[in-house]
């Protein structure tokens, strides 16, 4: 857990940054998605890097089958609460191969690119394509890299629930870097930081067809609009195995 993403996301402040990336957020989202999608009954989605299961929830509240399952402990335990018969919650490491095979995944929210070399990502790649049932789909939800780094705010300060978050960002040796810095109640200062890989539409669909995903459709937004690399701010990738 020692790696930035097994701190950062498992700690309440990540929550607290976040918060505005709520439930009603996901719910618009997974309508969306779950009407295009049309999963059937039978049929067994998992939200990968789920957080505290908020897509996983209101997935589920459309009738949908759902595993919901990440790296972070404190978030799963959290999850646990909204669990039924057809809504379950693990934790999992995505770099290790998948316990169960579905015939949906989704990775939502930029739930990607965390590590430090190609390699990792690759092989994460390809533990999604084996965990995929024969004609399972794969809905991988990132940054569109080429409109977030043109626009990239260097610095910022949010103020949620009385703590202010210092922001820099940058973007060094192809990965963008938010440097996060606050000062909690207890008065005392922390420090954070996130870690994107700079994986660009042609660098991602390249690695998905080397795996062996056809891409099917390509969005830019929560809505399901077509993706434009010059103004989309997501790049909403649906993959077929
Ligand atoms: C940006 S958050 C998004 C969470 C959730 N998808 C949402 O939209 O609320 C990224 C998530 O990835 C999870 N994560 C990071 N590294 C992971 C890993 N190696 N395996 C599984 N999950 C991981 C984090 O714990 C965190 O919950």
């Amino acid at each position: 857990m020692s790696e930035w993403f097994g701190t950062w996301f498992d700690s309440e402040y990540y929550h607290l940054l976040y918060k505005d990336r709520n439930y009603a957020e996901a719910e618009a989202f997974m309508a969306k998605l779950s009407d295009y999608l049309k999963p059937t009954k039978d049929q067994l989605v998992l939200d990968l890097a789920c957080g505290k299961g908020r897509h996983s929830i209101q997935l589920n509240k459309l009738g949908v089958t759902v595993d919901g399952c990440d790296y972070s402990l404190n978030s799963i335990n959290y999850a646990k609460k909204y669990e039924n018969a057809t809504l379950h919650f693990y934790t999992h490491d995505m770099r290790h191969p998948l316990p169960k095979r579905y015939a949906i995944i989704l990775n939502l929210f930029t739930s990607f690119g965390y590590f430090d070399t190609d390699e990792e990502h690759f092989k994460t790649l390809q533990n999604i394509f084996n965990g995929l049932l024969p004609n399972g789909i794969f809905i991988l939800d990132f940054m569109n890299v080429d409109v977030i780094t043109k626009n990239l705010v260097s610095r910022e300060t949010q103020t949620k629930e009385g703590i202010e978050f210092h922001i820099k960002r940058e973007v060094d040796d192809n990965t963008i870097v938010k440097h996060i810095a606050f000062e909690s109640e207890q008065e005392q200062w922390h420090y954070y930081k996130e870690k994107v890989a700079v994986l660009d539409y042609a660098k991602l669909t390249q690695m998905m067809k080397e795996i062996g995903f056809t891409i099917q459709d390509t969005f830019g937004d929560y809505m399901l609009h077509p993706f434009n690399i010059n103004t989309s701010q997501r790049l909403i990738l649906v993959l077929k195995k």
